[in-house]
């Protein structure tokens, strides 16, 4: 599969079958993150790959007891892909702790080294985990990009020890689909491009 195809059918997978991704492939994951480009190659970033129960569990219990009254107040009516994509999100959150593997995209603050902007931090961790979930697809394993479990910050930085430096950016769920992968669903090139003036 080319770069392109694993673009176009990088769907966020929200159910995965609860068979383990061996280690080489979750460390093959983060060496692709790690070829990202970022600011002036400070590399201010880490990957905290949690796949121990005795983690997953109660984190996924905090996740979950957080994002109840979201899902409790889900609007009825919704339009198709809305409604799949809330669904899809209310199973990853009570699966929590079944995901294989959850990838937590972190950094350091410290770009540029004379004065480290909190911005560097997101321009460092967003193109790696964009590449983390390419490579992903093209290795037939599923993820999904999560903000939800932030709620759960506290008990993840006390069970795994994560230093105060690192701040936490996104939750990648990581594991083989149970379901088919399909076309994302964007804009139509001609509402996004400008050729050289407005
Ligand atoms: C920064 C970021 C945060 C996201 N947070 C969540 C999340 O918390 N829960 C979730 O189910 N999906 C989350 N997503 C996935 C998006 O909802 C998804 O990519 C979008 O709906 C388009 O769907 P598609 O990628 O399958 O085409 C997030 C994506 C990004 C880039």
């Amino acid at each position: 599969m080319d770069a392109l195809e694993a673009m176009e059918t990088c769907t966020a997978m929200r159910y995965f079958k609860e068979e383990p991704v061996p280690k080489a492939e979750l460390e093959k994951l983060i060496y692709a993150a790690t070829r990202a480009s970022n600011p002036g190659n400070s590399q201010g970033w880490e990957f905290l790959i949690i796949d121990d129960p005795a983690i997953k569990e109660p984190v996924g219990e905090k996740v979950l007891a957080g994002m109840a009254p979201f899902f409790e107040a889900r609007p009825e009516g919704r339009d198709g892909v809305e409604e799949r994509m809330l669904v899809g999100a209310e199973h990853l959150a009570e699966n929590f702790a079944k995901v294989p593997a959850w990838i937590v995209c972190m950094a350091r603050k410290v770009y540029p080294p004379h004065d480290p902007q909190e911005s560097f931090m997101h321009s460092t961790i967003y193109p790696a985990a964009q590449n983390l979930i390419v490579a992903a697809r093209a290795m037939g394993i599923g993820t999904c990009f999560t903000t939800f479990p932030g709620n759960a910050e506290p008990e993840i930085r006390e069970l795994c020890n994560v230093p105060d430096d690192l701040h936490l950016f996104v939750y990648v769920a990581v594991g083989y689909p149970e379901r088919e992968f399909m076309a994302v669903k964007r804009k139509p090139l001609e509402d996004v491009i400008t050729w050289n003036r407005y």
